[in-house]
């Protein structure tokens, strides 16, 4: 389980050589945690299509700088010791099937919307027969940003990457190419809170089509208030580490934190692109059916958004 240091340390030219890590998903935030870890280890990017991983392989603007990224496409894939999964939550079982192939010791979602399950039955569902014991599947989090214009992609703010236990070699990667990251022992609680966050924030944005910091005031605050509202009983009994007070400041801080940003959801609605409701909204509607709580404005927000997606 070597490292890849050069490629004159391959065995045999013709066989693909085993990265300490790889990324699925060369879409905005993939092409900035890729940029920067390619700096310090080989990292094996991987694209949706050969075509694609050409063009990442010529080069593609990441902030000020041309990165060339080492690029595969699906049918021509490497071994990697570790998978970073950064495709949209609707791609997840795509990029579960893909990691599998990879034959890794470890896949990490950092998506939006609870994803983990998803990939967990993907990643195993599709490992090879011969394989000994299946890799680790866990979902962390981050509050790293980056977004996409055109072929460009800009960071868009530093933030703080979590991992499970068990992924100290991620995270120690991640450090060492500069992301503020830490092992979360909790990491089922921090995702709640990122959800919360995201249950309250991201559909609202997309209705009203406005950036975040105005939910924070009428008309729009009262919806955001329920949001909370509805939410907070399930996610708490899930073990949301947060009083009912505590989740109405935890999103507020956030929306106001973020004020001009517009949330990915509503990018996705702009741009007529599927959105992750149901990675966000639809788990937590699940959530909330097996719990016996009620959520119709998360009902609601679920049901509109799905009718503008299918619009
Ligand atoms: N951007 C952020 O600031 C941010 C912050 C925190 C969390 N996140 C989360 O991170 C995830 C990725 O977000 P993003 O903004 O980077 O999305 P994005 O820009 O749309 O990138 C996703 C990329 O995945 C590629 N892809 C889809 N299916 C694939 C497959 N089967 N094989 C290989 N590549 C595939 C897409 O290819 P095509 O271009 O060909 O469709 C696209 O390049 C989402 O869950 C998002 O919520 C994003």
């Amino acid at each position: 389980m070597r490292p890849l240091s050069s490629s004159q340390d391959l065995p045999h030219a013709s066989r693909p050589p085993r990265y300490p890590l790889a990324i699925i998903g060369a879409g905005a935030l993939g092409l900035h945690f890729a940029a920067r870890l390619a700096a310090t280890i080989p990292v094996a990017v991987v694209a949706r299509s050969a075509i694609r991983a050409g063009q990442l392989h010529a080069g593609v603007m990441v902030g000020d700088a041309l990165f060339q990224a080492d690029a595969h496409a699906p049918g021509a894939l490497p071994e990697a010791d570790w998978v970073i999964v950064l495709v949209k939550a609707g791609d997840t079982a795509d990029a579960g099937r893909l990691a599998a192939a990879m034959r890794p010791l470890g896949v990490l979602s950092l998506q939006n919307g609870l994803t983990g399950a998803v990939l967990r039955d993907a990643v195993h569902a599709a490992r090879p027969d011969e394989d000994g014991p299946p890799p680790r599947v866990e979902q962390g989090i981050t509050t790293e940003g980056a977004f996409r214009d055109g072929d460009r992609v800009t960071p868009s703010g530093a933030g703080d990457t979590l991992l499970p236990p068990g992924f100290e070699a991620v995270a120690e990667l991640l450090s060492r190419a500069g992301f503020r990251t830490r092992i979360e022992p909790d990491i089922a609680a921090a995702r709640l809170a990122k959800l919360l966050v995201n249950l309250a924030i991201n559909p609202l944005a997309a209705l009203f089509r406005v950036p975040n910091g105005a939910l924070c005031d009428p008309p729009y605050r009262v919806h955001l208030d329920a949001l909370v509202r509805e939410a907070w009983p399930v996610l708490h009994a899930k073990g949301l580490p947060l009083d009912e007070d505590g989740a109405h400041a935890r999103v507020v801080a956030v929306a106001r934190a973020t004020g001009a940003n517009r949330a990915s959801m509503l990018q996705d609605v702009l741009a007529g692109r599927r959105t992750e409701i149901d990675a966000i909204t639809g788990v937590f509607l699940d959530m909330a059916a097996r719990h016996g709580a009620e959520a119709p404005t998360h009902h609601a927000v679920f049901t509109l958004v799905k009718q503008i997606e299918a619009g």
